[in-house]
């Protein structure tokens, strides 16, 4: 099963969509597999985005990032990657179709609410990254459903 890193921004957890955001990744049909919400530092946020650090927009994204806290997701299921950033919509808000999270909630780049995994390599990677004490991924004991 391929999972993917989903991050709500500071501005989509300001906003309170964090619920709305999960509410579109269960309703799909993929697991949550890990939730936490973080106060990255800057090296953390530089270390996530450092394919971009000769980008022109670099510092501000980073300074729009450490702005409030994120909340970082591990979602789990077929073709997790390519469906979890349809869900989110295009990188431009303005450019995303309405159903989509981008397209329904935000319009500036800069304020795109929300961050997907852009290849499954990338995925694991921001995984480790983001999560670095690993995973629990116990099944749920059915055995309880027996005692009602
Ligand atoms: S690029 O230029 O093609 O490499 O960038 P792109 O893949 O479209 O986006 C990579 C991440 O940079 C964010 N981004 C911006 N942030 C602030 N301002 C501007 N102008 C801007 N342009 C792109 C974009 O939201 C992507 O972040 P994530 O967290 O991956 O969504």
């Amino acid at each position: 099963m391929e999972r993917t890193y989903i991050m709500v921004k500071p501005d989509g957890v300001e906003r309170g969509l964090v619920g709305e955001i999960i509410k579109r990744f269960e309703a799909k049909g993929y697991q949550l597999t890990a939730l936490e919400l973080m106060h990255p530092t800057k090296e953390h946020l530089e270390e996530h985005y450092c394919d971009l650090k000769s980008k022109s927009f670099f510092p501000g994204l980073i300074q729009y990032m450490l702005s409030g806290p994120v909340v970082g997701m591990v979602w789990t299921g077929k073709e997790a990657v390519k469906t979890g950033r349809k869900l989110l919509g295009e990188t431009n808000p303005l450019a995303s179709l309405p159903g989509s999270i981008r397209g329904d909630f935000a319009i500036d780049v800069g304020r795109n609410i929300c961050h997907g995994s852009d290849t499954p390599e990338n995925a694991e990677k921001e995984i480790a990254l983001w999560f670095p004490r690993g995973i629990k991924t116990a099944k749920r004991d059915k055995s309880i459903d027996t005692l009602i």
